[in-house]
């Protein structure tokens, strides 16, 4: 009979030692442990094998069968780890990114003119001292309406064409998609005190679509409420506005009288277009492209939010921002603005690196 012992030597566990250290990959290292000491391996068959030894055999060969086991298992941690370094570096190698190449001029979007108008008129008025207010697209009647001076079931309600949300079953209250940024006014003087200088940036709703009307379109209010104001200050506070806005030394502006409920007197302000050739040019031709609503804040608008029309007056603004973009950047229809044309977004879009802010300027 071959003694275990015998058995053991013959094994020559040296091959494994020699396939262990030349694993150059993890699986191929989990391959000669598995060869090495794995349950069907030689080593193992030996170790299962000794019950059958004799008694004096058994103790010694048991002890060389561990001892070639542990030292097999401790070459293969060393190795493990090793590798573990090493394929550690290679990866780093590989997903190695330069930072400091530049990044490839492939446009991938960009910014809508917009909102790149938007942040244009946040800039200019941040630093006219205007903060940036906000309020909800789906306003109640009261805030869109009634605290406005609109009078109570009055036609002038339709004059915006509305969109009514379905009446509430309990209240019977019907909800609108609010038609201008007006009710963020109401909202400003019933939770700040004056003095107020805001501008309210958002979405408007309208029943309306030709190539100057789109049904959702943008617009900019503004409120100003302190003691002593006055047409004065609406006046300049718009002309400085529209030069700074198109960059230039003036524009060719008129303020003709208009109605709003909320406001007394009102106006509106239309500003030098020429349209021809398809093209829209600023300060030349004779046509006048209406750009905003305005006028003195109306005292039973004052009142209904809680201030003293003795004590406080103020002036009112509302702009429509997708005009001034047009304008502004010569896009002469509205309608495709809001189509998600990639191809028009490619050709009238920004850089997001264009953001126009109060230290460097607009464009
Ligand atoms: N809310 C008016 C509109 O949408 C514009 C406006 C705002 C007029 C503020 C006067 C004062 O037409």
């Amino acid at each position: 009979m071959v003694s275990a012992r015998n058995s053991i030597a013959h094994l020559n566990l040296g091959r494994h030692f020699d396939a262990i250290q030349q694993a150059t990959k993890s699986i191929e290292l989990a391959a000669a442990k598995t060869a090495a000491i794995g349950k069907s391996s030689e080593l193992s068959q030996a170790l299962r094998s000794l019950g059958s030894l004799p008694a004096d055999e058994r103790r010694e060969t048991s002890k060389a069968a561990n001892t070639a086991q542990s030292l097999i298992s401790a070459v293969i941690k060393a190795r493990e780890v090793e590798l573990e370094g090493a394929e550690l570096d290679a990866r780093l190698q590989a997903e190695h990114v330069d930072l400091t190449l530049p990044a490839r001029p492939r446009r991938k979007g960009s910014v809508h003119p917009t909102m790149q108008v938007m942040d244009e008129m946040i800039a200019l008025f941040a630093d006219m001292g205007f903060a940036v207010a906000e309020g909800p697209d789906i306003e109640d009647d009261f805030h869109n309406f009634t605290a406005l001076n609109f009078p109570p079931k009055h036609p002038a309600r339709e004059m915006h064409d509305t969109f009514f949300l379905r009446p509430d079953p309990e209240t019977g209250e019907r909800k609108v998609l609010r038609t201008h940024t007006s009710p963020v006014q109401v909202r400003t003087m019933m939770t700040q005190k004056p003095p107020i200088r805001i501008i309210a940036p958002g979405r408007t709703f309208r029943k309306d679509s030709d190539a100057t009307h789109t049904p959702m379109f943008h617009q900019v209010e503004g409120l100003v409420i302190d003691r002593d104001i006055h047409m004065g200050h609406l006046k300049w506070t718009l002309e400085t506005f529209v030069a700074r806005f198109f960059e230039v030394d003036g524009v060719d502006a008129r303020f003709r009288p208009h109605h709003f409920p909320f406001t007394e007197p009102s106006a509106e302000m239309d500003i030098r277009c020429d349209r021809s050739g398809g093209e829209l040019k600023l300060n030349t031709g004779d046509s006048w492209m209406e750009i905003l609503g305005c006028g003195m804040v109306h005292p039973n608008v004052l009142r209904n939010c809680g201030i003293d029309p003795d004590e406080y007056q103020g002036f009112a603004f509302g702009m429509g921002v997708d005009r001034l973009a047009m304008l502004k950047y010569g896009i002469p229809d509205l309608r495709p603005m809001f189509e998600a044309d990639t191809r028009w977004l490619a050709h009238y879009g920004f850089s997001a690196f264009a953001a126009p802010n109060p230290a460097s300027g607009l464009s």
